[in-house]
């Protein structure tokens, strides 16, 4: 297969592994204490590693606006990378949101004609050239630019990929939104809006070729090669209940009336209309209501337009996943939308508009989508930034490490999985996969009377360790300090143990 080669791809190629992965540290919560939404303040690189052990496979859609490399410096962030610079700095992210993708997930990311056509080319080496979903076209501004030197460049691409197309689908939109302008009432029928539907085809019908007769009395037939797709009984009663035109006069050939309520959602398109998902003045208008004309953020996307793809690719629910966050606009429109967010904002903005925008959205804030989606408040988040390394260069574990973030390693490590029981009652026993245990002795999780404080195996720890898993283990990986429990034992119980630090390798 071809590929995009540029000055140090290598390097970038490698970074996603060789990231540490940081302690995440809470600094606020906000609202609903268990609500699972996150705001992380970090470097995206740092903070999307940090998240596998915990998330890997569960995101349902990934929603991200880089930096388009547009040679800017914007007010809270620069936007001008050498072009290598900019394909090393996307080659990486996009590696590690591919593994956070769940097998029924999508990404979008939008962009303009400055990287757009790279960003393809590198998206169909990360997520594979088969799992291409499309490229929308968003037409961003709300009136041309005439005094654009060449072009008026109206539109940014939003490439979708799936993290698996065979099995992704889309959810249909709503004709309200989609097709307005094909649909019309002149004859003010209280079912609503209509449109005209034509009543012949060019597949012969066997009675495809009676006449009708309209109001004043004219005969109508199809032209030649047309028939009537539809018998004279099915005709003669759709004429009963008035859902056929015979157009304003009265007089021309007849259509048939299809009513925009009784006609199922829409396929969603290619074509995103700044009528239908919002453009630029609209995003802008919305953070200066937000956050004052004085303090507004630069680049934001409208929320329609984050409505429009979550609407697609998520349901309520479903955890929707923003690592170039700006000024919110995705987790606002995510939380509005009911499902769960993560959003990471590497800027000081994360402070001082990411958090106050998503304060005044569980608080009830009415302004974008809010009206539409029948938003009212409630829900709450955390605030996090990034800690310190889990591990020290040398392998050590950092002594700030507790239990439940090194169990979420760990359990990473050995299965590729997210930890997803770290809510339960602590318990040394991970879980099962397969038919393996997975079981970490650390900070005394058994409680002081054991040896080192229960982070030894020893065969008395054994005793407690087994019922645990109550017979449905058939091999058992244990994480601990040292084992006293002898070799012949742990072969005979098909325990595999791993002694901390020395046999942790993260990927
Ligand atoms: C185009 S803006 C996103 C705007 C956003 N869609 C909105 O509606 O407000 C890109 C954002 O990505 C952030 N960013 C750039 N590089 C980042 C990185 N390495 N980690 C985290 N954020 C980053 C910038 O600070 C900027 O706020």
């Amino acid at each position: 297969m071809p590929q995009l080669t540029w000055l140090g791809d290598a390097e970038a190629k490698r970074a996603a592994r060789r990231v540490p992965y940081r302690l995440l540290e809470t600094q606020s919560v906000h609202g609903d204490p268990d609500a699972d939404n996150w705001l992380i303040q970090g470097d995206n690189l740092e903070a999307l590693k940090s998240l596998l052990p915990f998330c890997a496979g569960r995101v349902k859609c990934i929603f991200i606006d880089p930096p388009y490399n547009t040679k800017s410096a914007f007010e809270h962030y620069d936007d001008n990378l050498e072009h290598s610079q900019w394909l090393s700095m996307m080659y990486p992210r996009l590696e590690l949101l591919r593994d956070l993708l769940a097998e029924d997930g999508s990404i979008w990311v939008t962009i303009d004609d400055n990287e757009g056509h790279y960003l393809k080319v590198v998206m169909d080496d990360v997520f594979g050239r088969g799992n291409f979903i499309a490229t929308g076209i968003w037409q961003k501004l709300h009136a041309r630019n005439n005094s654009a030197q060449h072009l008026s460049d109206d539109h940014d691409f939003i490439i979708a990929f799936a993290r698996n197309l065979k099995i992704w689908r889309p959810n249909k939109v709503s004709r309200s939104y989609a097709s307005d302008a094909d649909f019309w009432n002149p004859d003010d029928d209280p079912r609503g809006l209509w449109r005209r539907s034509d009543l012949t085809a060019a597949k012969p019908y066997s009675d495809g070729h009676y006449e009708v007769t309209g109001p004043h009395g004219d005969i109508f037939v199809p032209r030649k090669n047309r028939y009537w797709s539809l018998s004279r009984e099915t005709f003669a009663a759709l004429e009963k209940d008035d859902r056929i035109w015979w157009g304003k006069t009265g007089r021309t050939f007849p259509f048939r009336k299809r009513f925009q309520s009784e006609l199922g959602d829409l396929v969603p398109t290619t074509v995103w209309l700044n009528t239908d998902v919002g453009n630029n003045r609209e995003a802008k208008q919305e953070v200066a209501k937000l956050f004052g004309r004085d303090d507004i953020f630069s680049t934001p996307k409208p929320e329609r337009l984050a409505r429009h793809v979550l609407h697609i690719a998520t349901n309520p629910g479903d955890l929707v996943l923003d690592s170039f966050l700006g000024s919110a606009t995705t987790a606002a429109v995510a939380h509005k939308m009911g499902r769960r967010w993560i959003g990471i904002e590497m800027g000081e903005h994360a402070r001082t508009h990411c958090l106050p925008r998503l304060l005044k959205v569980i608080d009830g804030e009415p302004g974008g989508i809010s009206k539409a989606v029948d938003w009212n408040g409630g829900g709450g988040f955390r605030f996090l930034t990034l800690g310190p390394p889990v591990f020290e260069p040398d392998g050590r574990i950092n002594p700030a490490v507790r239990f439940p973030t090194l169990a979420g390693y760990l359990w990473f490590l050995e299965t590729g999985t997210p930890w997803t029981t770290h809510d339960a009652t602590p318990s040394p026993l991970l879980g099962l996969h397969d038919d393996t245990a997975v079981v970490l002795l650390y900070n005394g999780i058994l409680g002081d009377s054991r040896t080192d404080g229960g982070n030894v195996l020893t065969s008395a720890l054994w005793r407690d360790l087994e019922p645990l898993a109550a017979g449905r283990a058939r091999r058992w990986i244990i994480y601990g300090e040292a084992a006293l429990m002898p070799e012949t034992r742990r072969r005979e119980l098909n325990i595999q143990f791993k002694q901390i630090p020395y046999d942790i390798q993260m990927r």
